[in-house]
């Protein structure tokens, strides 16, 4: 016996869906995360492994998600509980929504802290400190606790209001605003890229390939990079695929999606790059590409202090369009199941993110430690992100691929995906049944290893 759940209402338009997918799959990951790995994994040859992975397993699975959601309608919980028990297999299943939903607690928890930097770098970048160089300005930033956690708690209440306000008028309408917003000025840096930067030479290293230092680990990251990047393995997209319109094309849109946010990747090396190297920095600087890198070549140039505002103000909107999303899913299911309203469950569990937050704040500055090789490292951070991001989340993008390539019933997959070609369908399932099951494993094997 199944009892009725609280319904949370559809995406209205035919485009909501698409931006807010997208809105959740372009994020820090993108913008922030893409291009400084690119820069130290060897650029192109990272970059093609990077789309092969999107392809293979990324897509793929971001169908399986969206078909799992919208033939509930539910919470990830209850949509694969019910897609389970309807094709005749344990309800157990449910655990990958549990397992999704605590990924995201953990994933939510850090990701805000980061976003809380970029907020505060719309003002640093405005007014930069003149005596200090840019790594100093970022160690100020950093060494705050107070600091950090003032701007982790604005992040992390800009994320509760929209996830409360609802399906319809919260997330809907925020990511119409916030998609188009965040296009047009990414847009503008790469055509002040063009125009300013050294452009040819940031294209010549995205796009011509050296294979010769690409080794397992450049497959490992480029695969962890696709699962985050794609927001896979959490819930984040079954839950948005459950606000989808029935008749809305399954496929095409998850192919438009995986493009979008590809595209969106690579525009913002395309942005940085030309920064980059027209003031003779380090492309392989890390994670300190944007804060470091980039804001002293802001801190040099000339306008800096106009375009250095509006590089960090469309990472804050990338950055916000895809907490939303790691958030929506938990809140949906207390929402659903009718244990607190709307209000109280984005209230709950972002106070949860929050609290968990403050490790990842204080880890940077009163908690750091010193690793084997001298540097100073946020052990918190390194937990938590090791967790859910190298763990939970690709356990569950590997589950969720078992359950839709070998127990859901194909009759219930047909109803949702009708129009495919026969082709493409049994392209996917084999992509879908081997390996993107087998990649995981690959990946956590050389993990123990
Ligand atoms: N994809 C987002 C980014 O690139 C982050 C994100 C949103 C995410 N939802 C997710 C990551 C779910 C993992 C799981 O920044």
């Amino acid at each position: 016996m199944q009892k009725t759940l609280k319904s949370h209402g559809t995406w209205i338009g035919k485009w909501t869906f698409v931006l807010a997918a997208t809105g959740s799959a372009v994020g820090l990951g993108n913008i922030w995360g893409f291009p400084y790995k690119a820069g130290t994994e060897g650029g192109a040859a990272f970059v093609l492994i990077y789309l092969l992975c999107i392809v293979v397993i990324g897509v793929p699975i971001m169908i399986s998600e969206i078909l799992i959601g919208r033939r509930s309608g539910n919470s990830p919980i209850n949509a694969m509980k019910k897609s389970a028990v309807d094709s005749g297999a344990s309800s157990w299943w449910q655990l990958v929504g549990w397992t999704g939903i605590i990924a995201g607690v953990f994933i939510l928890s850090f990701y805000s802290v980061i976003a809380g930097i970029c907020l505060n770098y719309i003002f640093i970048s405005a007014s930069p400190n003149e005596l200090l160089s840019a790594s100093e300005q970022f160690g100020q930033v950093t060494s705050s606790p107070e600091n950090l956690i003032f701007w982790h708690t604005i992040f992390m209440v800009l994320t509760l209001l929209i996830v409360s306000a609802g399906i319809e008028d919260g997330i809907g309408r925020m990511v119409k605003i916030l998609m188009p917003l965040l296009g047009f000025l990414l847009i503008f840096m790469v055509i002040y890229g063009m125009i300013n930067g050294a452009f040819l030479k940031a294209l010549s290293f995205l796009f011509t390939p050296d294979f010769s230092n690409v080794g397992t680990d450049t497959f490992l990251s480029a695969m962890g990079q696709a699962f985050f990047s794609m927001s896979l393995g959490m819930g984040s997209i079954m839950a948005y695929g459950a606000y989808m319109p029935k008749e809305q094309e399954i496929v095409s849109t998850s192919f438009s999606v995986g493009s979008l946010d590809t595209l969106v990747a690579i525009l913002a090396g395309l942005a940085i790059f030309p920064i980059i190297f027209a003031f003779n920095l380090e492309p392989g600087s890390g994670p300190g590409l944007v804060f470091v890198s980039l804001l002293s070549a802001f801190n040099q140039m000339e306008f800096g202090q106009l375009i250095g505002p509006i590089f960090f103000i469309l990472l804050s909107i990338a950055a916000l369009s895809s907490s939303i999303s790691i958030l929506e899913p938990g809140v949906a299911y207390l929402a659903e199941e009718g244990f607190l309203s709307r209000k109280q469950s984005a209230i709950t569990i972002s106070a949860l993110c929050w609290v968990i937050g403050i490790g990842t704040a204080t880890g940077f500055n009163i908690f750091s430690a010193v690793d084997s090789s001298g540097e100073t490292i946020n052990p918190f951070l390194n937990l938590v992100e090791m967790i859910s991001v190298q763990y939970l989340q690709p356990f569950g993008g590997m589950m969720i691929a078992i359950f839709v390539g070998w127990f859901m019933s194909e009759s219930l997959i047909k109803n949702e995906i009708k129009t495919i070609n026969p082709l493409l369908y049994k392209l996917w399932r084999f992509f879908i049944k081997f390996v993107a099951p087998l990649s995981v494993v690959s990946i956590f094997i050389s993990q123990l290893t």
